[in-house]
C-alpha cells in the first residue's frame, strides 16, 4: 500500500464458483498502481478500522451510495467491430447469405480509415458504457483499420484483443472483399500482431493482436497453416467461427472429411489461447479435443438463434471440462449488451431443456439437464470469460485487475424494483442482471481508470 493505492468501500459481487455466488458485502478493495486488486479486507478484519481511518477522509477514498454494488466488468468473447454499423438488420436471411449481401459489402467500406474511426470510436464507448471491460475483436481483412481499433482500444481504456480478418481464398470470397493473395494474408497479419505487440507495451490495461482466419470456408489450407505458424511464433490468441450453422458444418465436412475442430487442430489452431466462436454442432470426439487442447467456446446465445440452425447443448459441453464464455456477436447478435446475452443464454437453454414441439409428449420434446442457472450465465460472462483469455480479469479477488462495472439500482430514469430497505442481497444481484439498463452502469472502470461515468 502506497500513495497511488485507492480503496472502493462497497459490497460486490462476483463469481465464487460456476453455480454460486460471492457476496462481499461492505468490503473494502484496495487498488494498486497497477490496477490490481491488492487486497480485499472483510469488516471483521483487524485491518479494517485502521485502512478506514487512514483513507477515509482522502481523495483515494471512494465510498459508494447507497443502492450502488459492484459487479466485475463483462470479457465478451466475440464482436465483429465493422459489423456494429448493420446491427439490427438483415437478421432474417441465412448464414451465407447474409454474408455476401450485406456483411461483406459493409466490412469492405473498412478501407476507408475515417469511416472506420467513426464505428470504431461509438462502439469501444459503447460496449464500455454496457459494461464489457474486454472484447475480444473481429476487425476486417484490412490492417491499418485494424490497427485504428486496436489504438482506440488503447485510447479509450479498454483491453482489446484485435484481429485482422484473414479471408484469402479467392474462389470462395468476393474479389471487392478479401486479401490479395495468401502471401499478403500472411504478411499482413505478421506486420500487425508485431504493430500490436508494440502498441500494447504501454498501454496499462493492455492490447492484444489475435491471429483470425474469419473461418475455414473463407481461407486456403496454405493460409490456415502459416496463421498456426504466427501464432506459435509470436505466442498469439486465436480465434475463429467454428461448427456454427448447418451449411458451414457441412461445408468444412465436404472438404476435409472431418469436422472444424479437427480441421482446424491440423493446422494448429487450437489451443489455450484459441477462443472458437459458437461450436453449435461439436461431437463428442471434437468436445474430448477442446478440452485436451483448452481451446474455449465462444457462445453466442443471440446470434445462434438467427444463424446457428440449433441450440448448443452448452450444459453438457461444460461437464466435459471445455471452458465456455459469453459474445455478443455483433451484428449477427444486435446488441451490445452482454445482459442481454446472459438472459438468452439461460432462455435459450431452457428451450433445449423443454423442447419446443408441443405436439410431442414432454418426456420426448427437449435435451433432459440443458438448463443454465442465471448464476452460470453470470459465470460465463465475468470469470470463464477471464480464464478463455488466460488473463487475470472477470473475478473480484486479489490479483485480478480492478474491471467492475458500479451499478446504481437507484437511478431516478431507471430505478430497479426494489422496495424493501432490507431486501436479501442475492435477488438484488438477480433484479440487477434481468433489469439493468445502460442508465444504471453509473461508472466501468478498467485496470483501475476509470474509463465511463454518467
Ligand atoms: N461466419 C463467418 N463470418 C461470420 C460472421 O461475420 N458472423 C457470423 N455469425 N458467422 C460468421
Ligand atoms: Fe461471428
Amino acid at each position: 500500500m502506497n500513495e497511488h493505492t485507492f480503496i472502493f468501500l462497497g459490497t460486490a459481487f462476483t463469481s465464487q464458483s460456476s453455480e454460486q455466488i460471492a457476496i462481499l458485502k461492505d468490503h473494502l478493495f484496495c487498488v494498486n498502481e497497477h490496477g490490481l486488486i491488492e487486497k480485499i479486507v472483510a469488516p471483521d478484519s483487524a485491518e479494517y478500522p485502521t485502512l478506514l481511518d487512514s483513507y477515509e477522509d482522502t481523495q483515494n477514498f471512494h465510498r459508494l451510495s447507497e443502492g450502488q454494488y459492484i459487479l466485475p466488468g463483462f470479457v465478451d468473447l466475440h464482436v465483429h467491430a465493422p459489423q456494429w454499423a448493420q446491427s439490427g438488420t438483415a437478421l432474417d436471411r441465412p448464414l451465407h447469405d447474409w454474408l455476401h449481401t450485406y456483411t461483406f459489402p459493409l466490412e469492405a467500406k473498412f478501407s476507408n480509415l475515417d469511416f472506420a474511426t467513426n464505428v470504431y470510436e461509438d462502439l469501444v464507448q459503447t460496449l464500455l458504457n454496457n459494461g464489457t471491460t474486454t472484447a475480444l475483436y473481429f476487425a476486417t481483412v484490412h490492417k491499418e483499420a485494424s490497427l485504428l481499433l486496436a489504438e482506440i482500444c488503447a485510447k479509450k481504456g479498454q483491453r482489446g484483443l484485435v484481429g485482422k480478418v484473414v479471408m484469402d481464398d479467392p474462389e470462395q470470397n468476393p474479389d471487392y472483399y478479401r486479401d490479395f493473395d495468401t502471401k499478403t494474408a500472411l504478411k499482413d497479419t505478421e506486420e500487425f500482431i508485431l504493430a500490436v505487440k508494440n502498441l500494447g507495451e504501454t498501454v496499462k490495461q493492455g492490447v492484444y493482436p489475435v491471429v483470425t482466419p474469419r473461418f475455414i470456408p473463407s481461407c486456403t489450407d496454405e493460409a490456415l497453416k502459416g496463421l498456426g505458424e504466427l501464432a506459435e511464433k509470436y505466442d498469439t490468441h486465436i480465434q475463429s467461427h467454428c461448427s456454427e450453422s448447418d451449411w458451414e458444418h457441412q461445408y468444412v465436412h465436404g472438404r476435409y472429411g472431418k469436422n472444424d475442430a479437427f480441421a482446424l487442430h491440423q493446422f494448429g489452431l487450437l489451443g489455450d489461447k484459441s477462443v472458437m466462436a459458437h461450436c453449435n454442432f461439436l461431437s463428442d470426439q471434437d468436445a474430448d479435443l477442446f478440452a485436451k487442447t483448452g481451446t474455449a467456446i465462444g457462445h453466442c446465445p443471440l446470434s445462434n438463434a438467427y444463424f446457428a440452425n440449433s441450440v448448443i447443448p452448452i450444459k453438457r459441453f461444460k461437464s466435459l471440462g471445455i471452458d465456455i464464455g459469453l459474445g455478443t456477436d455483433i451484428s449477427a447478435g444486435a446488441t451490445p449488451s452482454l445482459y442481454d446475452n446472459a438472459k438468452q443464454a439461460v432462455v435459450s437453454s431452457r428451450m433445449l431443456e423443454d423442447g419446443v414441439n408441443g405436439d410431442l409428449p414432454a418426456t420426448e420434446r427437449g435435451v433432459p439437464n440443458s438448463r443454465l442457472t442465471i448464476n452460470e450465465a453470470f459465470y460465463l460472462a465475468t470469470a470463464v470469460g477471464g480464464e478463455s483469455l488466460s488473463l487475470p480479469i472477470g473475478r473480484i479477488e486479489e490479483n485480478y485487475a480492478w474491471d467492475v462495472q458500479i451499478i446504481d439500482t437507484k437511478v431516478p430514469t431507471a430505478r430497479l424494483p426494489i422496495f424493501d430497505p432490507s431486501e436479501d442481497l442475492y435477488d438484488i444481484f438477480q433484479k440487477i442482471i434481468y433489469n439493468v439498463r445502460p442508465e444504471n452502469i453509473r461508472e466501468v472502470w478498467v485496470q483501475g481508470e476509470r474509463v465511463h461515468s454518467r
